[in-house]
């Protein structure tokens, strides 16, 4: 065997594998935000029934089970919207959501850079801003930090979205 050949067969196999998510994900997807979210209650589950002008949806799968759900809103935003999250720019981060038992494991990061891959292909790509758009709590914001999101100052957000953050506002610039 060549010597500098990487060693394939001894290799830590990678266990996630990311997808584009569909309807058929749904009952999966519903489970699963009820334990990573219990609180929340609007059921992003039921983003997997809009088509690719309005959202961007994709999963994670760990040994054939699913373990991560990204829901992104790709339709334009709404400027007399009364929340920040229906003005700000598009792409948008709806939802994103990792399974509690495999948090840290870098699925939330591979979601992210699937949709970051993705979303040149979709038919709305060329009315879409420059970057990926969310918003989080406080705790999260180091999270999305070591994710490639920067923190947008309230005049940024201001000047983005005509209205003030009550939570944190951020974003990462979309690949070239
Ligand atoms: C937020 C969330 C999606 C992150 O997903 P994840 O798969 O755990 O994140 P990753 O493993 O990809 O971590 C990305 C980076 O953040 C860091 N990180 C993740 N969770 C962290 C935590 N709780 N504290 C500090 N750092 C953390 C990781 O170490 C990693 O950094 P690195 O690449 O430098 O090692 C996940 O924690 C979650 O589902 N939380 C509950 C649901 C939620 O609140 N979603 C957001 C609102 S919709």
């Amino acid at each position: 065997m060549d010597a500098h050949a990487p060693d394939v067969a001894n290799a830590p196999p990678n266990p996630h594998i990311v997808r584009r998510a569909g309807l058929q994900d749904h009952p999966d997807v519903a489970r699963l935000l009820d334990e990573a979210l219990p609180n929340e209650p609007y059921r992003y589950a039921d983003n997997l029934a809009w088509d690719e002008s309005f959202v961007l949806n994709h999963v994670a799968l760990s040994e054939g089970r699913l373990v991560g759900y990204i829901t992104v809103l790709v339709s334009p935003p709404d400027p007399r919207g009364h929340a920040l999250w229906q003005r700000l720019p598009r792409p948008y981060v709806g939802c994103l959501a990792v399974k509690p038992s495999h948090q840290r494991q870098g699925i939330g990061h591979r979601l992210i850079n699937a949709t970051l891959a993705a979303l040149p292909t979709l038919p709305v790509a060329p009315g879409l801003s420059g970057h990926l758009y969310l918003e989080c709590a406080d705790a999260l914001v180091p999270v999305y930090r070591r994710m490639g999101f920067e923190h947008l100052l309230p005049a940024q957000i201001l000047a983005l979205a005509g209205m003030p953050a009550r939570a944190n506002a951020m974003r990462r610039a979309l690949p070239p």
